[in-house]
């Protein structure tokens, strides 16, 4: 299977803040996005990164002056469908992934591809280990957690099936990852084993936990 990945980089990173876009901001001493790309290259025979408009020399700067670079757009959804439209026309599966995500293990690139043999995606996640409730600030009631996971990426598709949940979706509607757009038209997505250490840098505090999981896997 000739297979592709699509690295999604093309956020502002609102939420972490911070002089430049959190996936070109450091974490053990490379740029996030950095990071994911070591980490997918040659598992793929093709490497996309989606980004921002104007964010081509901080990406070449950060990823070298080969790689190849297509503009996402407005919402993750919206850079995905950008990506999809870059890829060669032999491809047969696609892993996207999250720059926000820099610490991806062979082990779970391999989970996720095993299990497009016979899957139409997948994902990797992992159980939900605290308590859950649903409420406001004050009061809340609890919510078993039997059966729920978090959500990671990378995600992988058979190609076509992951074009057409793409070309399907409603314009205004926003969705925050591909598996969700591919199970609405009946795909069959695997839930694989995902790993703590590829938990998505979204806040400030993010990098400082990020560092601190580096430091103690190299102890
Ligand atoms: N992403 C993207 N294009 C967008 C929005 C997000 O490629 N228009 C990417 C981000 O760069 C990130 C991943 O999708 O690697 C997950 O999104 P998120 O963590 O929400 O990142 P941001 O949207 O950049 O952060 P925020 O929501 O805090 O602004
Ligand atoms: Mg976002």
């Amino acid at each position: 299977h000739r297979t592709a990945a699509l690295i999604v980089a093309a956020g502002s990173g609102t939420r972490a803040g911070g002089g430049v876009p959190k996936q070109f901001a450091a974490v053990a001493g490379r740029p996030l996005v950095a990071h994911a790309f070591a980490a997918l290259a040659g598992h793929v025979d093709e490497l996309v990164v989606v980004i921002g408009p104007g964010q081509s020399a901080l990406a070449r700067s950060a990823l070298g002056a080969d790689v190849r670079l297509v503009e996402g757009g407005p919402t993750r959804r919206g850079s995905v469908a950008n990506g999809l439209a870059a890829l060669s026309a032999d491809v047969e599966r696609v892993l996207v992934h999250d720059a926000a995500r820099p610490f991806l293990s062979p082990a779970v690139i391999a989970r996720v591809l095993a299990a497009l043999d016979d899957h139409d995606g997948a994902t990797p996640v992992l159980a939900v280990a605290d308590t859950l409730v649903r409420g406001d600030a004050l009061l809340g009631e609890a919510v078993p957690r039997a059966g729920l996971y978090r959500v990671q990426t990378p995600q992988g598709f058979r190609v076509n099936v992951l074009r057409a949940a793409h070309a399907g979706w409603p314009a205004d509607e926003e969705a925050t990852d591909d598996a969700q757009m591919v199970r609405r038209l009946g795909g069959r997505v695997a839930l694989v084993q995902g790993d703590a250490m590829l938990d998505k840098i979204t806040y400030p505090d993010d990098f400082a936990a990020a560092e601190a999981r580096v430091a103690w896997e190299s102890r």
